[in-house]
């Protein structure tokens, strides 16, 4: 089986959405199960790369949610690639997509969600099963922690379904979970981050609240 994991922000170091999707290949590994990297950081495909994705058994997006929605490089490929894959008569490609955004909440990725769903319908692919991930801002920071344990007990088992869902080509219900952490305590640990950032970049804290 062929798996294409399609890495979909634009951040080329310290992507929450890599490092998920990084920390799910360990779920797949299997004999007989290939899994190959593409980079959608950017705003085109070549042709090579678009005749390369028809041969999968399976897509698997990792990508952030930004404005409720798909960033709109990745965007611009997938309506690439929907012209594409539309003009083929033979496909059987499954589509999972892990959606990871900077809310405490997972469900903030439903749209984004809905709108990979749909496009999956234009392109004539099948839709396997999204998963959307509260808490993308401090994905990085714990990119150490081995999924199942503290900030990341919850996602283990949404993991290992998806994980099994990808090998067996079938198709769920898409799951939507927030980080093992209080809600108060990640909102906290953001706000120390914002104001570190500030200060990172010559700003003060009162610039977060400036209005033009
Ligand atoms: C332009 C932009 C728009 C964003 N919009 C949202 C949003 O609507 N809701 C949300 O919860 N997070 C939003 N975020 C936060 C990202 O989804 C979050 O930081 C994510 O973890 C980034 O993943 P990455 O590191 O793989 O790029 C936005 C971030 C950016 C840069």
């Amino acid at each position: 089986m062929k798996i294409a994991f399609i890495y979909g922000s634009p951040k080329t170091k310290d992507s929450a959405s890599a490092s998920l999707l990084q920390e799910l290949k360990p779920f797949l590994q299997q004999d007989g199960i290939t899994i190959s990297d593409y980079n959608f950081n950017k705003p085109l495909l070549n042709e090579e790369e678009m005749e390369q994705l028809k041969d999968y058994d399976a897509l698997v997006f990792g990508f952030p949610l930004y404005v409720d929605g798909i960033p709109s490089h990745l965007l611009n490929c997938l309506t690439q690639l929907e012209t594409f894959f539309a003009s083929l008569n033979e496909k059987d490609i499954k589509v999972y997509s892990i959606v990871n955004c900077g809310f405490y909440e997972g469900h903030q990725n439903k749209l984004a969600m809905e709108m990979m769903e749909n496009w999956c319908s234009k392109a004539g692919l099948k839709w396997g099963q999204g998963l959307g991930i509260g808490g993308g801002g401090m994905m990085t920071a714990i990119k150490n922690v081995p999924i199942g344990q503290g900030p990341k007990k919850s996602l283990e088992m949404p993991f290992r379904q998806l994980a099994n869902n990808i090998l067996n080509g079938a198709s769920d219900e898409n799951i939507f979970i927030s980080p093992s952490i209080p809600r108060c305590l990640y909102k906290l640990a953001s706000e120390m981050g914002w104001r570190k950032s500030t200060k990172a970049n010559g700003l003060k804290t009162k610039d977060l609240s400036a209005r033009k």
